[in-house]
């Protein structure tokens, strides 16, 4: 396996908070690889920075062995990097199918005119079939369940193809079946090629889906090895409880 993404001395400061700190770390083609860490470790900023949210104020992420210089989240998008947020982002006003569709990278533009690709529209279709929402196709998104919004939001991101996915906390607060059915999409999604990096609370989830385990306490990376090395980890389970 090689490092799909590297990401090396990421620092980023809000005023006087340091929420990534001096941060390196790489996720290998072809693996789940979960990014833990308690409330305000930085995951998220660190989700942020990666995809192009965010500018950090160092550091540098290489994505396919080339270096991003400056990262901006449609160019990434396009080539083979995309990410969900911890509130799912979907356009609630157009329907279930019509988000799938204009995840496929056109512009909002395209979606009413010609540059809707009949083929688009086929594998938005096949999209709902996977992930069982065509009962829901011409659903407004807004009319969708939480567990519902979450499932969209992670159809929507692999119209684009990716080759590496960033889902943040992809179960957090939807229901236990809900979870599973999580699950067993990332595993299928893994299964054809996918590279995941997954920030996660459940730690059960994390134990049986993910390998290597990144711990981040502070910004920075205090651990990192298989679900039970990093269980078993002195620091993490200090991180964990609050000292
Ligand atoms: N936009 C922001 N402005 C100010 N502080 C922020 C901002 N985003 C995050 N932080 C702070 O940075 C730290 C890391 O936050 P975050 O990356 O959201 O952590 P996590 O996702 O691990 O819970 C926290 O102390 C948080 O309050
Ligand atoms: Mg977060």
């Amino acid at each position: 396996m090689s490092a799909l993404l590297e990401v090396n001395g990421l620092t980023k400061r809000f005023g006087g908070i340091t929420a990534v700190n001096n941060c390196s770390f790489e996720v290998q083609e072809g693996s789940i690889t979960a990014l833990i860490g308690p409330n305000g470790s930085g995951k998220t900023t660190a989700f942020n920075i990666i995809t192009g949210y965010l500018k950090a104020d160092s550091g540098s992420i290489t994505f396919q062995g080339k270096q991003i210089a400056e990262p901006n989240p449609a160019t990434l998008y396009r080539s083979g990097l995309s990410r969900t947020f911890q509130q799912a982002r979907i356009f609630p006003e157009i329907s279930v199918l019509e988000n799938l569709i204009v995840a496929s990278g056109y512009s909002w533009k395209g979606l009413f005119g010609a540059r809707t690709t009949k083929a688009d529209r086929v594998r938005a279709g096949e999209m709902l079939e996977e992930f069982k929402l065509s009962a829901l196709a011409d659903f407004y998104a807004s009319e969708l369940s939480y567990g519902q919004r979450k499932l969209l939001e992670f159809a929507s991101v692999l119209m684009s193809s990716p080759k590496l996915v960033l889902l943040d906390e992809p179960t957090a607060g939807v229901n236990p079946v809900m979870i599973e059915t999580m699950e067993r999409h990332i595993r299928a999604r893994h299964a054809a090629g996918v590279t995941f990096l997954i920030v996660e609370h459940d730690m059960q989830l994390v134990m049986r889906l993910c390998d290597p385990v990144i711990v981040l306490d502070h910004g920075a990376m205090i651990a990192k090895g298989t679900p039970s090395e990093v269980q078993s980890n002195s620091q993490v389970l200090d991180a964990y409880l609050g000292s």
